[in-house]
């Protein structure tokens, strides 16, 4: 298992492109399942999670074709017949997302048989919207063994689905079924994530006829058929956050590139109050911090879209350890995402966590140590970290990392982070989340 090691202290400067998103692009995946022609994305992040996703998607008679394009990096997904519809435990488990093929499967052949993800580190984060939903649409869903055994031999039909609260995956999986229902589908209270708009847009250009993603509600028209497409995969919010507050935890000046300031609206203002100079222009999104000066401690709540994202809140308590006064963190989402409190506490940081809220002093210093990587925001939060702590700090258990950052360590050390890969010929432990 490889770690990375890095010695804090050094202020970052220069430019960091922001690939396209993870959250995106696996979604996109799986709904290239839809048509038997080719779909070409664009802004493709190689990832752990794309590559596994990918190896999945082979089993369905999926051919990838990876290559540098015009565009950059893209992959071609072209499934002119599904082989099997059979999704293993061994690959599903590795990523819960790999779930959300049941829905293409279904859509396009009628019948698909797919492990249940099980829980994960973060949550228990079950499935039940995600098969009701498919249920609304005329599935006929049974279980047996852990796996979902879901038909629909005449096709799925529209229906008007309300989601009791908001689930981003649940959204989406609909959302890829309902698409080829015949009939009109709604759904009431869905996700407004930008992955989601971005999913919905890509299938239009697929043949579809979706109205409203981005607002609670979507409308769907069913159509027979969907046909390929080129589409460029939107860009890495949650990526872009995570680099803004390394930028300010080390101090200097960092210019973020091949991003879209609007989608992390709040973490800006979040940032602003705490104290960091930032400017938006264009694509672009530039933090600058001096490091002799000390930032404010400023509260924060998980929310959906367009509130504070969970999937950022580690990285900003790994800034709020170094702010002076004291701050309160409230996750919302997941009930078990505050597992770095632990290792940010081995750094020197003063937290403490209990339910869904942790209290953070800010510390006048953090002590570079070794810590472990839990999950892949908690990764990133410890890099973070590391990068202003006083020493060097080595991170264990770095594959949750490259789940989900292309290149950390090539971006980081081009704005000059002292930070390094240690490989090792150790196997990887097998992936969760
Ligand atoms: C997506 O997960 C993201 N994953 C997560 O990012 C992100 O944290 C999350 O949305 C929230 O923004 C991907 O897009 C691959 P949910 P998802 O369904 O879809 C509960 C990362 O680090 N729930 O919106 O699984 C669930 O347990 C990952 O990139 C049910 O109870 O999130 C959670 O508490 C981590 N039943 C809440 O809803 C269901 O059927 C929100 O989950 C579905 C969800």
């Amino acid at each position: 298992m490889d770690r990375i090691a890095l010695t804090g202290g050094v202020p970052l400067y220069g430019d960091i492109p922001v690939s396209g998103a993870k959250n995106s692009a696996i979604k996109l995946m799986a709904a290239a399942l839809l048509t038997s022609e080719p779909v070409r994305l664009t802004n493709m992040p190689r990832l752990a999670d794309t590559r596994l996703l990918g190896r999945l998607l082979a089993r369905f008679g999926c051919q990838i074709t990876e290559s540098d394009g015009p565009d950059g990096q893209q992959s071609i997904l072209h499934t002119p017949e599904i082989t099997s519809s059979f999704a293993p435990y061994d690959l599903v488990r590795q990523m819960r997302a790999s779930f959300n093929v049941l829905g293409p499967l279904l859509a396009r052949t009628g019948h698909a048989k797919v492990s249940l993800p099980g829980g994960c580190t973060i949550g228990a984060r079950p499935v039940d919207l995600h098969l009701k939903a498919l249920e609304a649409l005329g599935a006929h869903i049974d279980m047996h063994e852990g796996y979902v055994f879901a038909q629909a031999p005449r096709g799925l039909k529209g229906a008007e689905i309300e989601f009791p609260f908001v689930s981003v995956g649940a959204t989406e999986h609909a959302l890829m079924a309902a698409v080829l229902a015949q009939g009109t589908t709604v759904f009431k209270n869905a996700a407004c994530e930008p992955e989601i708009e971005d999913l919905a847009l890509c299938l239009n250009a697929m043949g579809a006829k979706v109205s409203g993603a981005g607002t609670p509600t979507i409308t769907v028209e069913g159509v027979t058929s969907l046909h390929g497409t080129d589409w460029p995969v939107i860009c890495d919010r949650i990526e872009a956050g995570t680099y803004a507050l390394a930028a300010a935890m080390a101090g200097g000046e960092v210019r973020l590139t091949n991003v879209r300031p609007d989608l992390i609206g709040i973490l800006l203002d979040k940032m602003r109050e705490a104290g960091c100079a930032i400017e938006t222009a264009g694509n672009t999104i530039t933090i600058r911090r001096d490091p002799a000066q000390k930032l404010k401690a400023v509260d924060i709540t998980t929310r959906v879209y367009p509130g504070f994202a969970t999937d950022l809140q580690a990285q900003f308590m790994a800034l709020m350890t170094l702010a002076e006064g004291e701050c309160i963190i409230r996750e919302t989402i997941f009930e078990n995402r505050f597992m770095h409190v632990p290792e940010l506490s081995r750094l020197g940081a003063n937290i403490v966590a209990s339910g869904g809220e942790a209290r953070v002093k800010g510390v006048d210093a953090l002590k570079g140590a070794q810590v472990m990587a839990t999950d892949l925001r908690a990764s990133a939060c410890l890099v973070i970290a590391g990068l202003a702590a006083q020493g060097e700090t080595t991170i264990n258990r770095v594959y949750h990392l490259d789940r989900g950052f292309e290149n950390l360590e090539g971006k980081l050390s081009a704005c000059g982070a002292d930070i390094r890969r240690l490989k090792s010929d150790e196997p990887v432990m097998e992936l969760e989340e």
